[in-house]
């Protein structure tokens, strides 16, 4: 048998593959995706009954530890969370040092790296007690995190958690709450937070998650490897689609304007792509995003937005892109963030947010990926090769002859 591993050890075979189209970098057990079908599931368990019938921390337990916990593991790790909800006090004047109107992932990207140096008993990456302890800190602060960048580019009073509260009413309540009144989570803006949580909590091997592997091949502490991940995931082409989609929705303004924009799509010479559509892997639906398709019709429903111009123009454009041959050829079918910036813009958050709640959700998948990599006895440093494509040797000109 032709021991592949083997043979690139060696150094006998070279691929090119830019952008890794076809290139493991890695074996996984954690999340499996069939791009034709358009399935995913998480440790064998299908997206969508997970979105259904589990909920985000039942969810980030599966993907962490590897099966379904019972109800008593479940409560402890629950439980495990909550305690970790707060930051270190002195956190608050790191946020105190940005610029008000700062981008919240750069806000982010900044407090989580900070945090190996508030947080130094999790950072040995050998010892596995300080690798769960550090695992435990990222999913529990990571939504006070986020809420934090928002309420400082917004000049508000940081809300402190409330640990009676579930995970995504929790986090609602940091971001929507002010001093004068105490805010009450709507229960279905919780269960849409939540599924909108499940839906983004892991997707092997993305780049975001291939740049959290490639940070931690080299030993590096978890905190910072989290905020290389975070920096990755705010690129338009990846995580910033949603704010992306939302800004583009608004800018076409109305179901006239569709025409135009879909014909600036499929012309070479232009740029312009219709942000929400077309993945890598999926060449069907995604399956996250015939769930969001389902949570946002509930959500706006309860808050009597049907009628928003913004959701006219998203609606009109799926069904005019689902039907065009170019998209059809291509397979570029709306992906997950088509529909989960239509839900967070109607409950209320502005579009820099988006990207930071897919950050607060995707964070489980990361540590998950980093734990299953620390734990494989074939980790060994990332390197990339290269095909040279530069000059060939020549001599050095001093500056006078050149
Ligand atoms: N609009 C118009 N045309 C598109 C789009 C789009 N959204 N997406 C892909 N295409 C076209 C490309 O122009 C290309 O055409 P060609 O074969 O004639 O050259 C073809 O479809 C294949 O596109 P690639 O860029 O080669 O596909 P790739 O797999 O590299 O890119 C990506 C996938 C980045 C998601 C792309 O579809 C895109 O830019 N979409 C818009 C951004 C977006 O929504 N990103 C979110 C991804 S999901 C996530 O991160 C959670």
């Amino acid at each position: 048998v032709l021991d592949i591993r083997k043979l690139y050890a060696q150094g006998d075979v070279f691929t090119y593959d830019p952008g890794f189209t076809s290139t493991a970098a890695c074996d996984s057990t954690i999340t499996f995706i069939d791009g034709d079908l358009g399935e995913l599931l998480h440790r064998g368990y299908p997206i969508d009954q997970l979105a259904e019938k589990s909920h985000f921390l039942e969810v980030c337990y599966l993907l962490l530890y590897g099966e379904l916990p019972s109800a008593v593991q479940l409560e402890d790790f629950e439980g495990r969370v909550t305690q970790h909800t707060m930051l270190h006090e002195q956190m608050v004047y790191f946020y105190r040092g940005f610029r008000r109107d700062a981008h919240p992932m750069a806000i982010m990207t900044g407090v989580v790296g900070a945090m190996s140096a508030f947080y130094h008993d999790s950072t040995d990456i050998t010892d596995p007690w300080q690798r769960e302890v550090a695992t435990i800190r990222l999913i529990a602060k990571m939504p006070t995190i986020a809420a934090w960048a928002y309420k400082f580019s917004i000049g508000q009073p940081f809300v402190y958690p409330r640990n009676d509260l579930d995970y995504a009413s929790n986090f609602l309540r940091m971001c929507f709450s002010v001093p004068a009144e105490e805010y009450e989570v709507n229960p279905i803006l919780s269960r849409a937070m939540d599924r909108i949580f499940t839906l983004h909590a892991d997707h092997e091997q993305n780049a975001s998650t291939s740049t959290v592997r490639l940070a931690s091949s080299s030993g590096a502490n978890p905190f910072a490897c989290i905020a290389a991940g975070i920096a990755c995931l705010w690129g338009p082409a990846h995580g910033g689609a949603n704010q992306a989609c939302l800004e583009m929705l608004r800018e076409i303004g109305s179901v006239e304007r569709i025409p135009e924009y879909i014909a600036r799509a499929k012309d070479k010479d232009d740029p312009f792509r219709l942000m929400g559509f077309g993945h890598r892997v999926y060449k069907n639906f995604d399956p996250r995003a015939k769930v969001m398709k389902q949570s946002a019709d509930e959500v706006l429903e309860l808050l009597g937005v049907e009628n928003n111009p913004t959701l006219q123009v998203a609606k009109e454009l799926e069904r005019i892109a689902l039907e065009d041959p170019y998209f059809k050829d291509k397979k570029l079918y709306p992906n997950v963030d088509f529909y989960s910036g239509i839900i967070l813009d109607a409950m209320g958050f502005p579009t820099s947010m988006f990207t930071p709640i897919f950050a607060l959700a995707r964070t489980v998948g990361w540590i998950s990926q980093w734990k299953e990599m620390i734990a494989d006895p074939q980790m060994k440093i990332g390197r990339p090769r290269q095909l040279y494509v530069g000059a060939t040797r020549r001599d050095y000109v001093d500056v006078e002859n050149r």
